[in-house]
């Protein structure tokens, strides 16, 4: 993976180029409810999108992947964006973004490199989104601040046809390595929390590939909207109105005289899993392994029954990390296929690997152990690095 070669390959230079480099992330608990602006324990992993760039002295983009092939534009003005799936659409989302905020005078030429699986629920298009945003700030020497950066990401993602919360983009951020970040939406605000030395954590594929499109895009929303439609026939203003002022159990009650269905199971998810992540951040501190992973197990119970937002294969998945003697196990990401996120001691984490290809991976075509199970690091956001 490295971006210099492809970079003097393409765009040859006697000066060696500038490098941006940003993490993927994983989401330890606290699921689906980034939209609603509760808090969220995502960390950075030690996989990386890397670019090799150097500034242009017009406005022209050039972009070039070993994987995906060249593109190059005119950054002028609001931009079209290109055949949907196409790489390029990327690009143009973090010239936009760029654009919507700030002045720039000038574009890129760049090489981009990844040892972060794309489709492996790892926030690669976040990353790459967020690493061609630094590099044409760079380019054009503005710096930029964490608070400003996600003003613009999230609403970034859009252009290129999805929209999630802004959990992805302040995890590929803002970590400290050896840390979690718990994020806080509304306000802003992101806050350490050191993983401690003997805690390890695995993300495991479901092999169901969970794209980002179509049908699954569709269900995310769905989700989202029931969850702000039970929050409104509740009567709270916001879930953070809700969570600081009531208990689960009072929440519980006055949600069931209120809301059936869908609504009511969403609203239970959201809140309940707003108590799990301050449980979590909890345990964490307190180097409690046992009580963080029985939340994880709580988590993915939720987020099959209450939010519907599992597979077979994932349920599968987490029972096998469980068995295989992980502290608990859970979906991670949207779901509906993707990652599974486990916890287990570092001591163990080879063993644990080992028994989920035998319980799990063994029954199954195409598996690759570099992208379908990975040893995730608590590493350094990309304005760390
Ligand atoms: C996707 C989105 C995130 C978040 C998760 C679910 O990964 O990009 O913002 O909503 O789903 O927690």
């Amino acid at each position: 993976m490295d971006p210099i070669a492809l970079f003097q390959q393409h765009f040859y230079s006697l000066s060696p180029p500038s490098i941006i480099s940003v993490p993927g992330r994983v989401n330890l608990i606290g699921e689906h409810i980034d939209y609603h602006n509760l808090p969220v324990l995502p960390m950075a992993i030690q996989r990386h999108i890397r670019i090799a760039f150097r500034p242009r002295k017009d406005r022209r983009i050039r972009a070039v992947s070993r994987q995906f092939g060249s593109r190059e534009f005119e950054w002028n003005g609001p931009l079209e964006p290109s055949a949907a799936g196409d790489w390029v659409n990327y690009v143009k989302a973090a010239a936009q973004a760029v654009d919507g905020k700030w002045k720039t005078s000038v574009g890129i030429d760049a090489a981009v490199a990844s040892d972060l699986p794309a489709a492996a629920g790892l926030s690669s298009s976040s990353a790459l989104l967020t690493a061609f945003t630094l590099a044409l700030l760079a380019a054009n020497r503005i710096r930029a601040s964490f608070e400003e950066l996600m003003e613009v990401l999230p609403e970034g993602e859009y252009f290129v046809g999805t929209r999630g919360g802004g959990m992805d983009h302040a995890a590929v951020l803002a970590p400290d390595p050896g840390c979690a970040l718990l994020v806080h939406f509304s306000p802003l605000s992101a806050e350490s929390i050191p993983v401690p030395r003997d805690w390890a954590f695995l993300v495991a594929h479901s092999m169901v590939a969970a794209e980002k499109s179509g049908e699954v895009r569709e269900k995310y929303n769905s989700r989202r909207v029931a969850g702000s439609t039970a929050l409104k026939t509740v009567g709270f203003d916001s879930y953070g109105q809700a969570v600081s002022r009531h208990s689960f159990e009072d929440l519980k009650r006055l949600a069931a005289e209120k809301l059936d269905g869908d609504e009511l199971k969403c609203f239970l998810h959201v809140t309940g899993e707003s108590c799990r992540v301050g449980a979590a951040v909890e345990a964490m501190m307190q180097d409690d392994i046992e009580a963080f992973g029985a939340l994880l197990d709580a988590s993915h119970e939720s987020l099959r029954y209450l939010l519907g937002v599992s597979c077979p294969e994932l349920d599968e998945l987490v029972e096998a990390a469980r068995e295989a003697g992980a502290f608990g196990a859970r979906l991670t990401g949207a779901g509906f296929g993707g990652c599974a996120v486990i916890a287990c001691h570092s001591a163990n984490r080879e063993e644990v690997a080992r028994e989920l290809v035998d319980r799990f991976y063994s029954k199954r075509e195409g598996f690759d152990a570099s992208r379908h199970l990975i040893f995730a690091e608590p590493s350094a956001g990309a304005l760390h690095v």
